[in-house]
């Protein structure tokens, strides 16, 4: 990657999910522009992501949420050193949307195209906008596809401690509102909600005390459970238990996993990491163990293409990411932060 004419610009292009993202982020991680086309309010109604209409609205997107970050950010593509896309996790027609996309502007205006993992992309979220993380640093990454703890050492290097062995704690969140029929995505929803209400329910911490890796689809069966044999619970109630199981698990976790390395700070990052109730207990426990809590603007814990950028930066500066592949990488709908799984 070089830089054009003294300024060098990263197009950032994310569609893994049912966001359409489109950003443009400079060397030191300053934001020119972040676009997120949000299709919410069509999967709503199902309760969940309908990946064959994810994938329809991303065709429909993707181009104006770029042509919106270049205008926003007032560059000509000349000035981008490269188009960075998620190749990875995420739904195979979403992700291809995205990779087509990013393949053809790329051999539009000759820019290299770098592939990036989406994982790294949240990691990377913590960088954006001048943040600094104090290394080594334990990451928690919580977000609708993944749960892990990950040991930070260098910019764009992370060593996975621990996952999740079966749901995500944003899917838990998102099945528990569908369950209580509250609506989509469960987390923002329930949040709230759980403010209002008493965690009155005893719902099991699942895993709590056990290794580094988790498991919340325990957790939803005991609330369904539950709100089956008790017909007179307040929703408001419900989520406030649940979220109090959720996040005793989180912040357990944590500390113990502080406890077994030297770290110098404790980040989470995200979709879950927008919840102001775990930001809050993660405050306490850094503020607690005396320990650094980095994390990214609310803004940048779901999903947007600022921080899929942001990764590709930070590959700059450990090569631990492919530099510009060219255009011959597809699709990797299951890539993990290790590489690909077996499905
Ligand atoms: O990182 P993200 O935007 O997309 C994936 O990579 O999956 O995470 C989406 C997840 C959803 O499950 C959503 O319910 C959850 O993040 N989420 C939240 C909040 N905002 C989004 N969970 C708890 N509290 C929030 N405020
Ligand atoms: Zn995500």
């Amino acid at each position: 990657m070089s830089s054009v004419g003294g300024s060098a610009y990263i197009l950032g292009i994310e569609s893994s999910c049912d966001d359409t993202a489109a950003a443009v982020v400079g060397e030191k991680y300053e934001v020119l522009s972040s676009v997120v086309a949000s299709q919410m309010d069509l999967h709503s109604r199902f309760g969940g992501v309908v990946p064959e209409i994810a994938s329809r609205v991303h065709v429909c997107e993707v181009v104006p949420a770029v042509k919106r970050a270049m205008t926003e950010a007032g560059i000509s593509p000349r000035q981008l050193c490269a188009i960075a896309v998620t190749q990875g996790p995420g739904l195979a027609g979403s992700l291809a949307v995205g990779v087509s996309a990013a393949k053809a502007l790329g051999l539009g205006w000759g820019v290299p195209v770098v592939p990036v993992n989406h994982l790294q992309g949240h990691l990377a979220s913590l960088y954006l906008e001048g943040l600094e993380v104090q290394l080594p640093s334990l990451v928690l990454l919580v977000s609708g596809g993944h749960t892990l703890l990950a040991e930070h050492t260098r910019r764009g290097t992370y060593r996975v401690l621990g996952q999740t062995r079966d749901d995500s704690v944003g899917e838990a969140y998102d099945k528990v509102a569908r369950l209580l029929d509250l609506g989509y995505p469960g987390g923002p929803i329930l949040d709230r909600l759980a403010q209002e209400g008493e965690a009155v329910l005893a719902l099991p911490r699942p895993m709590i005390r056990k290794g580094l890796e988790f498991s919340f689809s325990g957790l939803k069966s005991a609330v369904a459970t539950a709100v089956r044999a008790r017909g007179d619970l307040r929703p408001a109630d419900v989520a406030a238990s649940f979220v109090a199981a959720v996040m005793d698990v989180l912040v357990e976790k944590l500390r113990r996993a502080l406890e077994q390395g030297d770290y110098k700070s404790v980040a989470v990052v995200g979709g879950v990491a927008a919840s102001p109730i775990l930001r809050d207990r993660v405050a306490k426990l850094g503020a607690t163990l005396n320990i650094e809590v980095r994390l990214p603007r609310q803004r940048y814990s779901t999903d947007n293409a600022a921080m899929i950028a942001a990764a590709a930066w930070s590959a700059r500066e450990t090569s631990v990411l492919p530099s510009p592949a060219g255009l011959g990488f597809g699709i990797r709908p299951g890539l993990g932060l290790d590489g690909d799984r077996a499905e």
